[in-house]
């Protein structure tokens, strides 16, 4: 008779997420987006399709976005994650948070969290993408809802208040 696989042990992991040290033990490859959402509480990052295909559990690592749900978290280790709710809050949110707000970029909002940090990975690296650099860029996140219209306007609104508030302006 086969004895019966043993789970592997949990092991310590230590995160930098949104600017601060976080601790978490978990079972080795553990993909990043169930320590986020399950270890650390941020909820931000949704599950789609754990196939790394959507972008719903996109966060950002060293400033890239990157998906979560085929990112194991100990390569994540050592390098700084960031996720939604490290653009800002909920009484004053990032330039991108507010451009979706404005432009009401949501039906269900499931695809938000993707939508979002890949607008801001764009913007750190291309603070004025045309707009097909924008629409290469989001192409690959997928809306089931069909708000595409509303999600460019808000990526183009985005640019334009992350512009102002490099210099210190309203747009
Ligand atoms: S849940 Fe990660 S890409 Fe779909
Ligand atoms: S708003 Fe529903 S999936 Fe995009």
């Amino acid at each position: 008779m086969e004895s019966p696989t043993r789970p592997s042990p949990d092991s310590p992991v230590s995160l930098h997420v949104n600017g601060c040290r976080r601790e978490a033990a978990v079972a080795p490859g553990t993909a990043l987006l169930y320590v986020l959402r399950n270890d650390l509480a941020l909820n931000s990052p949704k599950y789609g399709c754990g196939l790394g295909e959507c972008g719903a559990c996109t966060v950002l690592i060293d400033g890239v976005a990157a998906r979560s749900c085929v990112i194991p978290v100990k390569a994540a280790q050592g390098r700084r994650v960031t996720t939604l709710e490290g653009l800002g809050t909920r009484q004053r949110p990032g330039p991108v948070q507010q451009a979706f707000i404005d432009c009401q970029a949501a039906q269900c909002g499931y695809c938000l969290n993707g939508m979002i940090m890949t607008v801001e990975a764009l913007l750190r690296r291309n603070p004025h993408p045309s707009d097909q650099e924008l629409r290469n860029e989001l192409q690959h996140n997928l809306c089931r809802c069909g708000t595409h219209v509303e999600i460019m306007q808000a990526a183009r609104r985005a640019a334009r208040l992350r512009a102002g508030a490099a210099q210190g302006r309203l747009p």
